[in-house]
């Protein structure tokens, strides 16, 4: 084994620094910083645009080729050839199950779909117009009233189970969360059926037909995991104070649904219907363009991708037969969205920032063919995602992890006295 490879740093304070280099199996090696702490400096990279913050054997992203690995395998095999189920087996596992040991999971998971009165009722508190995203995540942290006390998160049956637990709950608590903003009631899942065919079930109240089951199982495995993205890095701080999985997860549910994130997929429809025809996409390219412009292109650009979004192509390829299928295929928007991304790959602002249609910009689309409001677009990203976010869960306990707490650059006051006289309150 050779030496472990170094680099030497110069510090503020004229001393020399030797790191060690940690070896990536794939894409960029790392410079073990801790030491800096003894030096009494800190690196500073807002964003965690270049700090990588843990160690992880799930997912590879090669952004500048447009590359997506689930331990592995292409994202283009996965989706063509496997289940969401055998997929979150996969993430969490490391191995695609066998038939014995994937009938077996999909039992474990089945048996657990329906959900307790309890969750029902959280569901049920909420105004009937509240967004479905702070429903769900209401839910979460009802599941982890309803699972906690005897959880021992460093036993692996446990975490098996609590895995089981959360995918098998995530399809009803979604449809449930669906039913109450129509003011309707749950629809009961149906142990006889699939589990994407029970999701679809619960949303409408109709049995899907199995290719449009067949689609959305596919997109549920586009959303289902994407290395340290904003919500899985969340869950992974959350879970390090050792807290309950399911808040954990529910903190998750709060990071996902930012329109910079998983409510993107919303955001994009909203835009397409403000944009509203091929004659007003310039002027919003434009907008997007300007930087004194708040305006931004909902569903392009990447943190990682400077490439297409594999995602966003298998999802672009699959959004005409979903549409053919539901029979809305002469959908308006997805023509103007095709037009809107041929367009603004044009504009040299796009060109020059490597800015290219993400997983968010066709899935809203696709998901609209559900004839779901866009409210539930992001509560489908998290159905898939909770795959990746429990995944990550397991991985870091496995590994063994420190309570995540960042140091700072502090630009405030330096050290004063309170004033002799200051006002205080009426009452304390
Ligand atoms: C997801 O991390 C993941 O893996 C996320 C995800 C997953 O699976 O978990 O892939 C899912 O969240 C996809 C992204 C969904 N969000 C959107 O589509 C919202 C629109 N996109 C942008 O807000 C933005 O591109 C982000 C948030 C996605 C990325 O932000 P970055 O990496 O901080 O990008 P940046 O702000 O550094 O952009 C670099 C430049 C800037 O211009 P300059 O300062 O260099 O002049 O590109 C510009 C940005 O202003 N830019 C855009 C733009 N995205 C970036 N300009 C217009 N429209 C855009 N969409």
């Amino acid at each position: 084994m050779g030496d472990t490879p170094r680099v030497t740093l110069r510090l503020p304070n004229g001393e020399t620094l030797e790191l060690d280099v940690e070896t990536a199996r794939l894409g960029q090696d790392v410079i073990a910083i801790a030491p800096l702490l003894q030096h009494d400096v800190f690196a500073y990279d807002p964003g965690f645009l270049a700090t990588a913050s843990c160690q992880s054997a799930i997912t590879y992203i090669d952004g500048e080729a447009g590359v997506l690995l689930h331990r592995g395998y292409p994202i283009e095999e996965l989706a063509e050839h496997c289940s969401y189920l055998s997929v979150s087996y996969l993430l969490m596992h490391g191995e695609l199950p066998d038939q014995a040991r994937l009938d077996t999971y999909v039992d474990d998971i089945l048996q657990r779909t329906p959900v307790r009165d309890n969750l029902k009722r959280i569901v049920q508190s909420f105004p009937q117009d509240a967004h479905p995203m702070s429903i769900l995540g209401a839910a979460l942290y009802g599941m982890a009233g309803l699972y906690h006390s005897e959880i021992d998160i460093q036993d692996e049956t446990t975490r098996y189970h609590i895995a089981c637990q959360m995918i098998a709950k995530m399809p009803t608590l979604v449809a449930l969360c669906h039913r109450h903003n129509l003011g309707q009631e749950l629809i009961e899942p149906q142990p006889e059926f699939g589990y994407v065919e029970n999701f679809l079930y619960m949303l409408s109240g109709e049995r899907p037909d199995p290719k449009l089951a067949e689609a959305v199982d596919k997109l549920l495995i586009l959303h289902a995991d994407h290395e340290q993205n904003a919500s899985t890095a969340t869950v992974r701080v959350c879970a390090s104070s050792d807290t309950n999985p399911f808040a954990a997860l529910a903190s998750g549910i709060g990071s996902l649904w930012g329109p910079a994130h998983g409510g993107a997929n919303e955001a994009v429809l909203n835009m397409l219907e403000e944009i509203g025809s091929v004659d007003s996409i310039e002027e919003y390219i434009e907008r997007a363009a300007d930087s004194s412009d708040p305006f931004r292109l909902m569903g392009f650009g990447h943190r990682v991708y400077k490439n297409f979004d594999p995602r966003a192509l298998i999802i672009r390829g699959r959004c005409e037969e979903m549409l053919a299928m539901t029979g809305q295929a002469d959908n308006g928007l997805f023509q103007l969205a095709l037009r809107l991304a041929e367009i603004a790959r044009q504009n040299d602002y796009f060109i020059e920032r490597n800015l290219y249609p993400n997983v968010d910009f066709y899935s809203g689309i696709i998901m609209s063919a559900l004839n779901l409001p866009k409210t539930m677009f992001p509560l489908i990203f998290a159905l898939g995602r909770c795959a990746g976010w429990l995944s990550h869960w397991n991985e870091m306990i496995v590994q063994g992890y420190r309570i995540s707490r960042p140091r700072q650059l502090y630009v405030g006051q330096e050290r004063r006295s309170v004033p002799a006289q200051v006002g205080q309150p009426k009452r304390i």
